[in-house]
This record gives C-alpha cells, structure tokens and sequence, in this order.
C-alpha cells in the first residue's frame, strides 16, 4: 500500500464550520451568481476546489511565527527571516517580496519587456499570459504536444519542446525575446511537472542565445517531489535538494507563496542581474511597497518562510499528492474523464472527452464545473472556452484544445470524507451527461472574462 494510505502527517487543531446546501437553494444560487461559481459566495459551497491558492490550513509553527511578526517599516527581523528562507531554497542574489505571485510578475514584466517582444513558456498561466499582454507583448506555449493528449501518460508533460524554442529564437531572433519562462509545475496544462533534464535543455538553449531564463515556481515543492519519483537518479534526494538543483539552471523567478510557500498571501520575485533588481526595486516600491516588504505584513513574511520548508517536507508532499491521487482515481472509477497522470495540485475533468459532441461555443466545461456545484456542493474551475477562446484578427472565434474542469485541493484542508463526496458529484455529472445545458456568455470580456462573466443557460436537447 503507497504511504499516503497509512499515513496522515498531521491531525486536525481548528476547525472550520461548514454546510452543504439543498439542492432546490444551489439551483437558486448559481442562478444568481450569473452561472459562474466565481459569483458564488464561499457559505454556498461544501466543498471549495476552485483553487489551492491561499486557500490552505496553515501550521501551528506558522501560525506561532505570526506572533513574531515585525511590522518595522523598513528593515524587519520578519524579512530576516523571509530572506533566510528564500536564499536557502532558491539561491538567487537579489529578492523582493510581492503581495502575491501576478504582482511579482507585473514588476518583473514591466521592467523588462517592450512593446512588440514575444514570451516563450511552456505555458502561460493566465495571470502571466495576461501580464504579458498588458504590456504589449506575445505570450507564446512552447510545451510538448504530449500536454494536448489528456490520456497520454508521459511522466513529465508540462516539458517545453525545445526544438520549439530553438525554431522560434531562429524565426524572430533573440532582439524581442526580453526572457524564457517556464512554468511547474504548469497549471494550465493539468499540473504537470517539469523534468530536470528538459529544465537543464531549456537553461542550455536560452544560455547559449544570451536570455535570461526565470521559473515561474508556484508549485515548485511539487515539482520536486515528480521528479524524485519519476526521473532516473533522484529517488534517494531529498525534494529540497532536488529544488536547489532546479533553480540553480535559472536567473530568476516569480513566485506564489500563496501555493508551495503554504501561505494565504505572498509573493517572491528574485533575480541574479543587478542592473534588472535596481529596475524591479523602484517599480517594486511604487507598486507595492518598500523593498524589505514589498506589500506583505512583517507576519505573512513569516508565514511564508515557515512555510516554504513545510512545503518541501516529504511526507507533506506524499500526503498532499496522494489526495490528488485518491480523488482522481475515484472519478475515473466514476465514470469521469480525467487528465492522467494526476497533476500534484489538482485532478483536471476532461470535458471533451466527457461530452465529445457538446461544440465549444457552448461550454462544455462550464456545464459541467456548474454541474458538480448542483450535484455536490462542490466548487470547481472552467479552464476551457470561457478562459481561453479569442477572436482572431479576422473575428472568427479561436477555441483552445482542452475543455477541462480544474478540481484544485487546497492544502492541508479536505478529508476523505470531502473527496468521496466530489467523486459522488462526478458521478451524477458522468450519468446526466446528456441533460446538460449548454451557455452563452451575456456580460464580460478580456482576457480576464472568467473571473467576472455572467452566462444565461439554455437546453440542448
Ligand atoms: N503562476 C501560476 C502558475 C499560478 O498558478 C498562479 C496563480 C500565478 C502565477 C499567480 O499567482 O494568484 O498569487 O497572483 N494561480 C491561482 C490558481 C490563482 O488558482 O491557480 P497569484
């Protein structure tokens, strides 16, 4: 039996109330919230897997070293301790904290690209992709055509297809191409982990062009715990020096704390070349704060740095994939299509596969993230059509390749008992397939619409 079976490394301290809502009250809710569970306030939901960002339990030692929080303007002992934690794991020169991951990129986008450059990445998380954008630039998605195959059970497919890179530094050369970022693990593709050997490749090809190459490492703790158990080599390192290994092929990241910093909040933007820290600095403190706490309280920075080692601790890391794991192979057994292998922070519903003749232009994957709200209680994310089709420049609507339903666990939070009643969900979802309504979106646009938009429903059959 697989450690996550037998062992449970911690037990429960606080406890948060929670109720599960009548069927008939959760048809009047979501209808209320414009059929978009962003709408829907958290005392209308059982369980809420909308996302694992800042929504996980922290420790009693996080929560002591809050008490120790230095609130000191300028120099405080929490950033200290912040920065002790940081350089240890990470490594870089220089380091400033952000309020939250898109605000370490917004700082770090906005010094450093121009109008008319193009962005590699394996995959742009939204918030990037969207950062990119505002600031006149290109996001491409260089992962390997493995990521487009949700049965496709390759160990390490949130990779960047390196020919890809190379093909595109040749195509437009390396003038308008301000970074190379790569994503772990890559949320919009499934939660994927990265390869240290493709990291190694990618850091090799950018190196060798002259660009820097910045991890965007959300979930890097994750990341790490893939490769110790899946790439040849790495069984017997501990995640920690497996991450070591990872960032020292690169010259920066960004980063939310808000994931594998195991805090509510918090960011960290960190760098190797001087000259950019001095141009990130100054938009740092106009945009979120002085440089020793770049819009954190002297507290989150200690919640940060406790929580980054937690992060990093293995059988922490057993626990928390294997709760990925359970409820993935539960919906499978459920009847509901999944994207496999399980990803470390989320099991992704494959909506196509599900309902493979439900066009696009509809939401499939809207119709059945609202699906397990009416059947469950339960609070996933569309990551498909509404966050992702564009209209291209002769107006004609762009669908992505995937339709997906992201399932994301909070850390540390949901029980069996929660995931038994999710797995429950999908399987009324899976048996009333056919009845599905279809969408139509009647309020929000952007790149952004899927926070804000507001759908009517209407019946397919
Ligand atoms: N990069 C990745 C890969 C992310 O998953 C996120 C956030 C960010 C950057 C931005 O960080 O939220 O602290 O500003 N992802 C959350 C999610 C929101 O639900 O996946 P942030």
């Amino acid at each position: 039996m697989p450690l996550e079976e037998t062992h449970k490394p911690y037990r429960i301290k606080v406890v948060e109330p929670i109720r599960a809502l009548s069927r008939a009250e959760r048809e009047r809710r979501l209808e209320e919230a414009g059929y978009n569970v962003f709408h829907l306030h958290a005392s209308d939901i059982y369980v809420d897997l909308l996302t694992d960002s800042g929504t996980g339990a922290m420790s009693q030692e996080q929560w002591a070293a809050m008490m120790r929080g230095d609130e000191s303007y300028a120099g405080s002992r929490s950033y200290d301790r912040f920065r002790a934690a940081v350089d240890d794991i990470f490594g870089f020169d220089y380091v400033l904290p952000t309020h939250q991951g898109r605000a370490a990129e917004n700082v770090l986008l906005s010094s450093i690209v121009k109008p008319g450059d193009v962005i590699p990445n394996n995959m742009h998380f939204d918030t990037t992709r969207a950062h990119v954008i505002a600031n006149g630039a290109e996001p491409v998605n260089l992962v390997a055509d493995i990521a487009y195959e949700p049965t496709a059970k390759h160990p390490f497919k949130g990779n960047m297809d390196p020919e890809r890179l190379e093909a595109l530094i040749a195509e437009i050369g390396t003038g308008r191409i301000p970074l190379v970022m790569m994503t772990i693990t890559n949320n919009s593709g499934g939660g994927q982990p990265v390869s240290l050997a493709n990291l190694r490749e990618i850091s090799r090809i950018a190196h060798s062009h002259g660009l820097p190459f910045f991890l965007d490492a959300c979930r890097f703790a994750e990341n790490a715990y893939f490769i110790r158990e899946r790439e040849a080599g790495y069984a017997a390192k501990t995640p920690l020096e497996i991450a070591r290994e990872m960032f020292a092929l690169a010259d920066g990241m960004t980063m939310s704390a808000k994931k594998d910093g195991l805090a509510n909040i918090g960011g960290i933007l960190a760098m190797n070349d001087p000259d950019l820290f001095e141009t990130a600095r100054e938009r740092l403190i106009l945009m979120e704060g002085f440089p020793t706490y770049g819009g954190l309280a002297g507290r989150d920075l200690e919640a940060v740095a406790v929580g980054l080692y937690e992060a990093v601790d293995i059988d922490y890391l057993v626990d928390r994939v294997g709760q990925a794991r359970y409820l993935g192979e539960g919906l499978l057994a459920a009847g509901v299509p999944i994207v496999e292998p399980v990803g470390g922070h989320a099991v992704y519903i494959d909506a196509k596969s599900l309902l493979p003749t439900f066009p696009q232009r509809e939401f499939p994957a809207l119709a059945v993230a609202n699906g397990l709200y009416l059947e469950a209680g339960v609070r996933g994310v569309e990551i498909g059509s509404v966050m992702f089709a564009r209209e291209d420049e002769a107006g004609s609507e762009v669908y992505p390749e995937l339709e997906l339903v992201r399932l994301a666990i909070p850390r540390r939070m949901y029980t069996r008992t929660h995931f038994d009643a999710v797995i429950e969900g999908g399987r009324a979802v899976a048996s009333s397939r056919d009845a599905l309504p279809g969408y139509r979106i009647v309020e929000g646009h952007g790149p952004l619409r899927h926070f804000v938009a507001r759908f009517e429903r209407f019946d397919r059959r």
